[in-house]
C-alpha cells in the first residue's frame, strides 16, 4: 500500500465481521511495530492479544468504566489488543530518578508511537482498528493477569471492517503550523 494512502485512509473502525485475525498477520504487524522509535531504544511496549471470547466479554462488560460504545466495539471485534509498557524504564535514569520534567510521560509517548505504527500496519493488511482510551486500568490489569512490572496504555479493537467509514473533518495545515 502507498505510504500516503495508508496514512490518509486509515480510519477508526468500530464494526467488524466475525472473521478471525490470522496469527501470521499479527506477527507481520508486530514485525513493523517493533521498528517504532523509543526512549533510548528501550523498547518497553508489549502487545497482549485477547482472542478468548469469554475474557473479551468480561473486559467489554466490566473493564470499560461503563462506556457502552467501547463495550459494544469490543464485543463486535474478533480480537482485542492491550498495549502495555514495562514500568520505570522509559523516561528514567538508572538510579530510578526521572530524566526530564515530563516524568514517566515518555512511557505513554512511546506507547502512542507504537500504537500508530500498529494501526497503520494493520490497515496495510486490510484490518481495521480503533484505539480506545476509556477503560478501567485496574480492572483490566486484573482481568488479563498483567505482570506487576507492566501497565496498560491503551486498548485496540482489531478485525476485518464490515464497511468503509467516512473521514472525520481535519483541521487545515495552516491552522496547525507556527513559524518562528
Ligand atoms: C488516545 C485515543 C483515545 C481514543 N479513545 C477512543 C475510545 O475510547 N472510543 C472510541 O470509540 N474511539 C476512541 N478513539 C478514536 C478517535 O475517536 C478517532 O481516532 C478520531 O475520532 C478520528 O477518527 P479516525 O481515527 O477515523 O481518523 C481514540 C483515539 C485516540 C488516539
Amino acid at each position: 500500500m502507498d505510504f500516503n494512502q495508508c496514512i490518509k485512509e486509515r480510519r477508526s473502525i468500530r464494526n467488524f465481521t466475525s472473521q478471525k485475525v490470522e496469527h501470521e498477520k499479527l506477527e507481520r504487524i508486530i514485525e513493523l511495530a517493533r521498528f517504532s522509535p523509543s526512549w533510548k531504544n528501550s523498547q518497553t511496549v508489549r502487545y497482549i492479544f485477547v482472542e478468548d471470547e469469554q475474557l473479551k466479554d468480561k473486559i467489554a462488560n466490566e473493564c470499560v468504566s461503563g462506556f457502552v460504545n467501547n463495550s459494544n466495539t469490543i464485543k463486535k471485534a474478533p480480537l482485542l489488543v492491550v498495549i502495555a509498557t514495562i514500568k520505570s524504564r522509559c523516561g528514567y535514569e538508572r538510579d530510578g530518578s526521572f530524566t526530564t520534567s515530563k516524568g514517566d510521560g515518555w512511557e505513554m509517548f512511546d506507547a502512542g508511537i507504537a500504537t500508530q505504527t500498529f494501526c497503520l500496519a494493520s490497515h496495510s493488511e486490510n484490518l481495521g482498528t480503533v484505539v480506545m482510551g476509556i477503560f478501567d486500568e485496574e480492572k483490566l490489569g486484573e482481568a488479563i493477569s498483567l505482570p506487576e512490572n507492566q501497565k496498560v496504555s491503551a486498548i485496540i479493537a482489531l478485525g476485518y471492517p464490515t464497511e468503509p467509514v467516512n473521514t472525520p473533518k481535519r483541521k487545515e495545515v495552516s491552522e496547525l503550523i507556527t513559524y518562528k
